[in-house]
């Protein structure tokens, strides 16, 4: 009886080591925000967005269909969390923007619609958690403050 249990505590343990190894499950976070000054980054104006749509979509790096999309809403400080469950060392994954809550803040710029983030185990990252770059959409009219905030990044004028 002793070997029986012995038996089934290593054979429970393994299935439940393997499960835990073997299948994480991510857990994705980011914040949306309103690029108010059109800028492509956030500034001290920047306001976040809350009930912004997000996709996670995972695409076969070398097929380039997507393979898994998760799909998410911004709470009321402009901040998402998605899961996936198992490796996706063989895929692009990405948090891509999807729709904008705010009528005058809805512009998407390719190149800057998009945040990758690595969802395997074997990357050197331990805890399952990734942080996605912020996302922005663009503003129609940047505010009035914009040209202030611009002198404070100290950016090229003819950028
Ligand atoms: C943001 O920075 C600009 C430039 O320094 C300043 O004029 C403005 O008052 C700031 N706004 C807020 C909300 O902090």
């Amino acid at each position: 009886m002793a070997k029986l249990c012995f038996l089934a505590f290593v054979v429970l343990s393994c299935a439940f080591a393997s499960v835990v190894l073997a299948a994480p499950t991510f857990t994705v976070v980011g914040k949306v925000y309103c690029d108010t000054c059109r800028l492509g980054f956030e500034t001290n104006v920047t306001q976040y967005m809350e009930g912004a749509k997000v996709n996670l979509e995972c695409r076969h790096f070398e097929r380039g269909q997507i393979e898994h999309t998760v799909e998410g809403v911004t709470d009321n400080s402009g901040a998402y969390s998605l899961q996936l469950a198992d490796n996706h060392e063989n895929e692009i994954c990405e948090v891509v923007l999807v729709e904008s809550a705010i009528k005058d803040c809805a512009e998407i710029k390719p190149g800057r619609d998009r945040a990758r983030v690595m969802l395997s185990n074997d990357i050197g990252i331990p805890a399952n958690i990734r942080y996605a770059n912020s996302l922005g959409f663009f503003k129609d009219v940047p505010l009035d403050v914009c040209k202030d905030v611009v002198k404070m990044y100290v950016l090229d004028d003819d950028e």
